[in-house]
């Protein structure tokens, strides 16, 4: 493994003003573009299949794959769609990237939409990262008044503009076939899928949908080459990788390294447990993804170790709890948002996740019965792979992990609850 310490996309954040033009040009800014634009489209897809940059929104698609689903015709217009709607819970990546620095995603936005043939490219921002959206803007801005954005970009004949777009606040919209709609104008609920965006995505048009630190990694493996960014990370999941660590440790924040460090590493980064109280349990990648325990302390994370140990990587959103905090108090908190954020396209989902949410506050409050584990155990196995999309297998995983490792918690609150009303009977 490389240095973890040996920053690649956030290299520049800590420069003053590293959101101005100036100062990202001075620190090799928009020379990959210089470079791509030098090849063939071919080239770069080709490129970024080699490097093996998979999709840091959470899932971990093959990033020149999916661009490679773009027809090579331009038989209508074709779409980049940056995701930028960030709302995982725990989640805080992509805002603190597009805030320090800015251009590095306009400058992948411009190679990518020159890669698979787009003229327009939205990015689609959280509609509450106000501050975001201004600042990207003013970043479009200065690209476009140097000459990166609009037509003929550095004389190259190819032609692009960006349209920095607010989404309104709705976590569904942050799923790539809602976000479409939404930025149709029309409310944002899931599409049926296939068709994949690539076939039918923005107006019915190719499309193809990013996640910031996807494309904004684009820049540096034009610049550094596919082995380059072969030689961080682990075989099948390369690259460095920006993991969000909040909660109970000494310093939160970002912290970029390698894919695959352990959470025992990223804890060495963050200074270590707040307090020196022992951790509990931790989300590897958000809420969505099934929570681990003191015992995986040193799973590579990444998408494979990730997976064999029974969770996700998700999004790299680390949340540490230490042993201060109520397993099923934290799993009621999360179910309580899933349920407000459910669309309501679809039953499993809509109905699903107010029943988890109503049981989960019965427990906490103490008005628990045993059964009620079983019957939460019920309701999530009739939402996994039964929604309409990730949310509802989003919702169901804190539970199931959380009683999978905590059942004694969910039960010791039921046992007080069962104690309070033989007391009552007697
Ligand atoms: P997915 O696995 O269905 O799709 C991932 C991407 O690959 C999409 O762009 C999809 O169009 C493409 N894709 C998948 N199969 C394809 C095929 N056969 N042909 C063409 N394209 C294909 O996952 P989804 O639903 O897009 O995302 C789920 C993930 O999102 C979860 O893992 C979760 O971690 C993450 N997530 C991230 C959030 C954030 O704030 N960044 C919020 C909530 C969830």
């Amino acid at each position: 493994m490389s240095d973890p310490l040996t920053p690649v996309l956030t290299k520049r954040w800590l420069s003053p003003n590293s959101w101005r033009l100036s100062v990202y040009e001075q620190l090799e800014g928009y020379q990959g573009l210089r470079k791509a634009l030098r090849g063939t489209p071919e080239q770069l897809v080709q490129l970024v299949k080699d490097a093996g940059l998979r999709g840091r929104g959470g899932a971990g698609f093959p990033t020149g794959l999916k661009w490679s689903f773009m027809p090579p015709n331009e038989d209508k217009p074709h779409y980049l769609v940056i995701n930028a709607d960030e709302g995982e819970p725990g989640t805080c990546k992509d805002i603190p990237l597009m805030m320090a620095d800015p251009h590095s995603l306009i400058e992948g936005c411009v190679i990518a939409s020159y890669a698979m043939r787009s003229h327009h490219c939205f990015i689609y921002v959280r509609g509450e990262a106000l501050h975001c959206i201004r600042r990207l803007n003013s970043a479009v801005r200065e690209a476009y008044d140097a000459g990166y954005l609009g037509k003929n970009i550095l004389d190259s004949g190819f032609d692009l503009d960006i349209t920095v777009h607010a989404g309104a606040g709705a976590y569904i919209c942050g799923e790539e076939t809602a976000l479409l709609d939404s930025l149709e104008g029309r409310r944002g609920q899931p599409r049926l899928k296939p068709p994949f965006p690539a076939a039918a995505g923005l107006y019915a048009a190719p499309t193809t949908v990013n996640n910031v630190e996807s494309i904004a990694s684009v820049p540096y493996i034009v610049l550094g080459g596919s082995d380059w960014f072969r030689q961080m990370g682990r075989e099948k999941s390369p690259g460095p990788k920006i993991y969000s660590i909040s909660g109970h440790v000494e310093r939160p924040g970002q912290y970029e390294a390698p894919l695959g460090t352990t959470l025992r590493e990223l804890l060495e980064l963050c200074g270590g447990m707040k307090d020196g109280i022992p951790l509990k349990f931790w989300t590897p990648g958000g809420s969505s993804t099934p929570m681990f325990t003191a015992d995986h302390l040193d799973i590579p994370l990444d998408f494979e170790g990730a997976a064999e140990a029974g969770s996700m990587l998700g999004t790299t959103a680390v949340q540490v709890f230490n042993e201060t905090v109520s397993v099923p108090w934290a799993v009621m908190k999360w179910t309580k948002f899933y349920e407000h954020e459910s669309c309501g396209k679809c039953t499993p989902c809509r109905e699903g996740t107010y029943w988890l949410a109503q049981i989960l506050e019965r427990m906490v409050d103490g008005r628990g019965t045993e059964e009620d584990i079983d019957t939460l155990l019920d309701v999530c196995d009739n939402i996994l792979g039964r929604a309409f999309c990730a949310l509802g297998d989003g919702a169901v995983s804190p539970i199931t992990s959380g009683i999978q490792y905590f059942r004694d918690e969910f039960l010791a609150l039921c046992e007080s609850n069962k104690r309070e009303l033989v007391g009552a009977q007697s």
